[in-house]
């Protein structure tokens, strides 16, 4: 009996070793102009640490003069103090310093990205680095949108920030050998439209420097587009032809494949917010019908054409809203207020996200922002931070332990329209209950 425990504990370790070794990050990106919300304000106090492998602070800027970090010379906030102060408790958290974001556009990221200008590059890893270490952040995500983007950035920006990625790589490996501390994590976002990826960057030149790349898999629309959308959509639909055929996470993934992105580094963006249209015609509302413009903006968010996740939930529950699932997208939408619609993520179409991120073997999620998430659990009824958990669950979940959830079989995504090079795989499965 004693032998047979022995065996069946080596078996089991032995299947650990082997089953187990896959770990997946889920990233959990803090705004910190959540804090100053005069409704439903979010700070450090609210964030579960549990829920996440790494935390993304936004958002600090380039100072352009001295090639510093932005208020570098001031004290850190109170609520980033806090958050950097959590992992003397939860000891495997990173603590990420987001530089740049979509408001500031080129804004001190210009001037360390003049190709001409390799001293500032310098300057600005050195400064870097000091800045980090003195406040304990483990590394830096680089939200540059976009280099070299007509309009946005000027087009020399291109080329120089795979020069400054791969000086600050180099910086981040040489002070890693000399403070003997380990080494600085170095992320950047990435483009997630197919047609921009090979306009913004020299993609074989920054892939083997970043740690990870934070494909902005939400938004995967025009901006001036007149149709209802799911904007982080899995699938395409069949009808989507052109350009729109490739606005979906999986076109997406398959072009950073094609170009020599390395599927372990690529971590998947998730909305934590849904966008939203005003119909032209309320009995014509199935994804791709037309649309007059953005619907109103939400109470406490109040963006035109956004609600966040808590925001929708309050929505769904009026008794003339109806939610519907669409099985090429795979994502939910909303129609409500007569004449209103929102495509958007739930549990469910986190969970087929997270199905993919496993089959197609990327490293993970992260979800913008987690000030959108119902995170006090409030308005959903789905307990406290319902996506974020949603997640977490799938990710960490291990497939081989159980019975009940079974690999049946691996059938061949069908790449629409001849733009997707290379094809993705998806899983089939039998659906099990999130906790
Ligand atoms: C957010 O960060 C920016 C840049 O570091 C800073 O100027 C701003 O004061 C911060 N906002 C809050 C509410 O702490
Ligand atoms: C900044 O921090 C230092 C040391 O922690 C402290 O002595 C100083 O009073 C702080 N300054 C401000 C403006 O909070
Ligand atoms: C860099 O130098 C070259 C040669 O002097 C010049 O043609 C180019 O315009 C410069 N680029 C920038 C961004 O200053
Ligand atoms: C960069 O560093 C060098 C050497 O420390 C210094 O002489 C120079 O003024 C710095 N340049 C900028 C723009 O900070
Ligand atoms: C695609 O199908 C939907 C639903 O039938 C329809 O509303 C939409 O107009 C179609 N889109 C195009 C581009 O034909
Ligand atoms: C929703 O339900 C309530 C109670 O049943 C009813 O009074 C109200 O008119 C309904 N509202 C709409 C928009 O149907
Ligand atoms: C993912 O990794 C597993 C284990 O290494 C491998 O068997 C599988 O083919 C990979 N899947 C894809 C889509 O690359």
């Amino acid at each position: 009996m004693a032998k047979q425990n022995y065996q069946l504990a080596l078996i089991t370790l032995f299947l650990s070793i082997i089953f187990k070794a896959r770990c997946y990050v889920y990233m959990c990106w803090y705004v910190n102009w959540s804090e100053l919300r005069p409704i439903r304000p979010f700070s450090a106090d609210q964030i579960d640490y549990d829920l996440c492998t790494h935390i993304l602070y936004s958002a600090a800027v380039i100072d352009p003069k001295t090639l510093t970090i932005a208020f570098m010379q001031q004290n850190v906030s109170e609520n980033l103090e806090k958050i950097l102060n959590s992992k003397i408790k939860y000891k495997n958290l990173k603590i990420i310093l987001t530089i740049g974001s979509y408001d500031t556009k080129s804004y001190g990221f210009e001037s360390v990205t003049n190709p001409n200008d390799t001293q500032a590059m310098l300057n600005f890893s050195n400064n870097l680095v000091a800045y980090l270490r003195k406040f304990n952040f483990d590394g830096v995500l680089l939200d540059y949108e976009f280099p070299g983007m007509v309009n946005r950035a000027p087009l020399f920006t291109k080329e120089g920030f795979s020069l400054l990625i791969r000086k600050l790589k180099r910086k981040f490996k040489e002070e890693s050998i000399i403070s003997e501390k380990t080494e600085l994590i170095l992320m950047s976002t990435m483009a997630a439209r197919v047609d921009w990826i090979n306009k913004f960057y020299e993609i074989d030149k920054i892939i083997s420097y970043l740690d990870y790349m934070l494909l902005l898999t939400y938004d995967l629309k025009r901006s001036s587009e007149k149709r209802t959308r799911i904007t982080s959509a899995l699938f395409p639909k069949a009808n989507e032809t052109g350009i729109y055929s490739t606005f979906n996470i999986a076109s997406v993934v398959a072009k950073y494949l094609t170009e020599g992105a390395k599927a372990n580094k690529m971590v998947i963006g998730i909305p934590a917010y849904g966008r939203s249209y005003e119909l032209t015609d309320s009995l014509d509302n199935m994804p791709g019908a037309l649309a007059k413009g953005p619907g109103l903006p939400g109470l406490i968010t109040d963006e035109t054409g956004v609600l966040s996740y808590f925001e929708i939930c309050d929505k769904a529950q009026k008794n003339d809203s109806k939610k519907f699932w669409d099985e090429s997208n795979l994502g939910p939408y909303l129609v409500y207020d007569e004449k209103y619609w929102i495509g958007y993520e739930d549990m469910d179409s986190v969970y087929e996200k997270m199905l993919f991120i496993k089959a197609n073997n990327l490293s993970g999620a992260f979800l913008w922002s987690i000030d959108l998430d119902d995170f006090d659990g409030k308005h959903c009824s789905q307990g406290k931070y319902p996506l974020l958990k949603a997640i977490r669950s799938e990710l960490t979940f291990n497939d081989y332990e159980t019975n009940d959830f079974l690999i049946n079989s691996i059938t061949h995504f069908t790449c629409s329209q001849g733009r997707v090079v290379q094809c993705l795989q998806k899983e089939l499965y039998k659906p099990h209950d999130k906790d």
